[in-house]
């Protein structure tokens, strides 16, 4: 299965950024499926995967949603926290670390704490003002990726409560 760790959040935070995504031309996120990654893990077996989410120990947190930017290189706009807030770079650091003793292969590269919002965007001329929110986490999810032609479906498969 393609697997990957997220955080989802709420109704409310979400309807925000798709009605702010709005403004923009481009293929939005649907509103359900609006997400920020924490690990990507491409085909791999969720046993494991469990295994290794279950020994995080991290906190709840508020991430602040703050900064929104438009990708040229792939056409996408996401929305994000301006710098990586500590609570996030602990669970982040906690979970990439269990996973990677559990044998995972993770991408080389730093975390980017993003939220896509458009794919396929024209280069906008200016991003609208983004009202900064504070998104609750209390859980992050193992979820299973079907990818068609007419998008991307998210089943999550577990959920793991933050102390
Ligand atoms: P994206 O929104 O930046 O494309 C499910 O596909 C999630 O995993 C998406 O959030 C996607 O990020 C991310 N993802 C997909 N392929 C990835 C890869 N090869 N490396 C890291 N993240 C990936």
């Amino acid at each position: 299965m393609r697997l990957f760790f997220a955080l989802w959040p709420p109704a409310k935070t979400a309807h925000a950024l798709a009605q702010w995504a709005r403004q923009l031309q481009g293929a939005p996120t649907a509103e359900e499926n609006i997400h920020l990654t924490l690990a990507f893990l491409g085909e791999a077996e969720p046993g494991p995967a469990h295994n290794a989410a279950r020994r995080v120990q991290a906190r709840r947190q508020a991430l602040p949603i703050e900064a929104a930017r438009y990708v040229k290189r792939n056409r996408m706009v996401w929305v994000g926290p301006a710098a990586l807030p500590p609570a996030l770079a602990d669970l982040v650091h906690q979970l990439h670390k269990s996973l990677r003793d559990a044998a995972f292969v993770l991408e080389e590269r730093p975390f980017a704490a993003h939220v896509t919002l458009l794919r396929k965007a024209p280069p906008p001329s200016a991003l609208p003002p983004l009202t900064p929110l504070d998104w609750p986490v209390n859980e992050f999810l193992l979820v299973r990726s079907r990818t068609s032609p007419r998008g991307s479906t998210y089943e999550p498969l577990e959920r793991y409560s933050l102390a």
